[in-house]
């Protein structure tokens, strides 16, 4: 199933639609969430759910209702009441579910006052079938307004919406690390830097539950491609797994405190990650100290015993092997039964944490979760996640006047939104970019045709001042694409619009990079993603420069099909069920900077309407870099400063790696200093052979830019 969500515009304006938003709300706050940076002003929730009131008596009989006690506290005493029977109900979902709507659920336990838990997916959308919801831009959009409060906000939207619906655990974020292009979910992901998606993770965590929700990590771990996705083998180094494919799930649990870690159904070095110790206990509980509990992706458990005894702590969907099975393994002795308490404990200590004992949830499937607040954010996080990667002979901005024809499906008759699989969901209505365009122009000048006939669309192209190409894949969990190439007959469309006229813009509503081998023939490229409800809206506000782009790309487009890190058959789609992780470290744009390839446009690239410079590098003491940005143009913009860090020759490690940003907003001619702390893992690598991390002194280089392969700044600091 699938999903999608989006946001808009100045920091302001952002505060008036959230606030706006949590007046009509009746939601449950965790009252710990904050704004992941610090800065961003936090939406008030007005109204939390009435605590449950328990009679002083009931109180006496269940003490794990008092509140002063810690989670754990009250999840112990809760455990020691529980039958066995009422334990294995907790760790397995229940088929066919006895309520309409989500795609998982456990039963509550009216007895011990345990709530149901409901599970919805919900990556830009509450998925599932719901209805009276706000379809918001894939995450990919999202994250590639490269704001990490614009994410916060996403996350509290979503799990709002969430909230209402009557979710207590909101399937989501996805957060691997897009390692093959092809992938066929790089739509519902957040790209290629594992920093960049632990900042991503940890912000969308805390606005999900920060709504009422617990938020599930997936899919743990290294599920990179579709393709034989149930036995697939992924066989990757520990370094390469610790570095590149841990730090977002690092980040979620330690910073993001998410509750619920869901794991994926390729199997790790061998084993199933549903049943795979190194990942479930050597690496979630003893390394990163996780207290919430592992789900398995639906279908993905496959064992009883070793899966309990190796970490899974709650098969999904049904009970096939953690109901009877499971209990007959306790007793019968070949489970020991504090190994079925310790999962247990593990779902009971977030659901308390979360408030879900403590509060009413008073959603339902059927409730209305929408607002007009929503579909304003939803088109501004389709704006600012808009990246313009083209701009030449000024095309862009468009003049109000043009003519403009507007070609391609997914410009008039099927505007491509969202993806396909666990994400998709019922969007209440969707602006094409037909009508966008039509209502912020002069509607009598502009035409269209869909494609299908290009001779037609070419003529149409031709008789117009601006032609504008909107381009898509279908992309969809279950599946890769099987190239990087456009799908039919549209390259062919671009090449046949641009030779018909040279002021032709290609505007992408693609998941993930796709090839553009008619990049020098057209005068502009957009890629829009996909925007949610609002495309038309979105694109055209960024068309006739409403919005000044502000979006960066969150993974590296490549030239060629050869010229990408996973070229070789052997790393994808596999062979004999094996995918070798064999680029190791060289995922994304590493791998292009340590092969010295060209990319067609570098990760972390997107122009704007205005223009910046960057000045005066300072690292200070505490690894502290300051950097001055000027808005040197004659428009209000955002720039993004991203600074990459060089290791010592002798660390091994990629040329450069991203290990901090921040946007800034600037009117014409303004400066900022923005300032940025680099944490201790910047300067730290995975030492296989002892099976930890370790700091490690030295030389290091610090490059300071706006994108992986445009960094003028740079300098060298001794780390002691
Ligand atoms: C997906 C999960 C999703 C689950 C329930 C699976 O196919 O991989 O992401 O949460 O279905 O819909």
């Amino acid at each position: 199933m699938m999903i999608q969500h989006e946001f808009r515009g100045s920091r302001n304006w952002l505060f008036l639609v959230l606030s706006a938003a949590c007046l009509c709300l009746s939601l449950a706050v965790s009252a710990a969430a904050q704004s992941p940076s610090g800065t961003a002003p936090a939406a008030k929730l007005s109204q939390a759910d009435a605590p449950a009131r328990m009679p002083a008596k009931i109180s006496v009989q269940k003490p794990w209702m008092n509140r002063a006690l810690t989670p754990l506290q009250r999840a112990n005493l809760l455990l020691k009441q529980m039958t066995l029977d009422e334990k294995i109900t907790m760790v397995h979902g229940v088929t066919p579910m006895p309520v309409k709507g989500y795609v998982g659920y456990v039963p509550g336990n009216p007895r011990l006052g345990i709530p149901a838990l409901t599970l919805a997916d919900g990556r830009a959308a509450v998925g599932n079938g719901a209805h009276d919801i706000t379809l918001f831009p894939a995450p990919i959009a999202a994250v590639s307004g490269w704001d990490v409060d614009v994410m916060h906000a996403f996350g509290e939207a979503l799990g709002r919406e969430q909230w209402l619906k009557g979710t207590n655990v909101a399937l989501g974020p996805s957060i691997d690390v897009v390692r093959v292009p092809e992938w066929g979910r790089t739509f519902e992901s957040y790209g290629e830097d594992p920093y960049f998606n632990g900042r991503m993770a940890v912000a969308e965590i805390k606005g999900i539950q920060r709504q009422g929700p617990i938020a599930d990590a997936n899919m743990y771990m290294t599920m990179n491609q579709e393709s034989n996705r149930f036995k697939e083998d992924s066989r990757v180094d520990e370094r390469t797994l610790q570095e590149i494919y841990l730090p977002p799930f690092a980040a979620a649990i330690q910073e993001g405190h998410v509750g619920t870690v869901m794991c994926a159904y390729v199997k790790t070095n061998g084993d199933y990650s549903c049943e795979n110790q190194y990942l479930l206990k050597d690496v979630l509980r003893t390394q990163l100290k996780f207290d919430g509990w592992v789900m398995s992706d639906w279908g993905a458990t496959h064992s009883t015993v070793d899966a309990a005894q190796n970490g899974l702590d709650q098969q999904m969907p049904d009970d096939k092997f953690f109901g009877d099975k499971l209990r007959q393994a306790v007793s019968g002795g070949q489970l020991n039964a504090d190994v079925l308490d310790g999962h247990v404990r593990n779902i009971l200590v977030p659901m308390f944490r979360q408030g879900l004992f403590d509060k009413t949830q008073s959603g339902s499937w059927e409730a209305n979760a929408r607002s007009k607040a929503h579909d304003a954010f939803s088109l501004m996080v389709a704006e600012q996640g808009t990246v313009l990667l083209k701009n030449e002979k000024q095309i862009l901005p468009l003049a109000a006047s043009a003519s403009i024809a507007i070609l391609g499906e997914a410009g008039s008759t099927a505007p491509k939104v969202e993806g396909g699989g666990s994400s998709a969901a019922n969007a209440p209505y969707i602006v094409s970019p037909l009508d966008g365009v039509r209502k912020r122009a002069n509607a009598a000048k502009v035409t269209s045709a869909d494609g299908k006939d290009i001779a037609a669309a070419a003529g149409v192209a031709r008789s117009a001042d601006i032609a504008i190409v909107f381009v898509h894949t279908a992309e969809t969990e279950g599946s890769d694409r099987p190239d990087l190439q456009l799908p039919g007959n549209q390259d062919a469309l671009v090449a046949a619009v641009a030779a018909a006229n040279p002021m032709t813009i290609v505007v992408l509503d693609t998941g993930g990079p796709v090839l553009m081998p008619w990049v020098d023939a057209v005068a502009a490229v957009i890629e829009a993603w996909y925007p949610g409800q609002e495309d038309g809206n979105a694109i055209a506000a960024i068309l006739f420069g409403d919005v000044n782009p502000s979006a960066k790309l969150p993974l590296t487009f490549p030239v060629t099909a050869a010229a990408i890190p996973t070229a070789q058959k052997e790393q994808w789609p596999g062979m004999d069920g094996r995918s070798l992780y064999s680029e190791g470290l060289n995922v994304g744009y590493r791998w292009y900077d340590s092969t010295n390839t060209n990319p067609l446009f570098p990760f972390g690239f997107g122009l704007s309407y205005t223009t910046f410079r960057l000045s005066h590098l300072v690292v200070a003491a505490g690894a502290q870099v300051k950097v001055d940005v000027t808005n040197t143009g004659k428009r209000a913009g955002a720039e993004v400063v991203q600074v990459y860090v060089g290791h010592p020759t002798a660390n091994q490690e990629p040329p450069h790696q991203l290990r901090a940003f921040a946007k800034v907003q600037l009117k014409p001619g303004e400066s900022k200093t923005v300032s940025l702390v680099l944490d201790r893992q910047s300067f730290s690598v995975y030492e296989s052979s002892q099976h930890r991390w370790s700091h490690k002194p030295g030389k290091y280089e610090i490059f300071v830019g706006t994108s992986s392969r445009d960094l003028p700044l740079h300098t060298t600091i001794a780390i002691q």
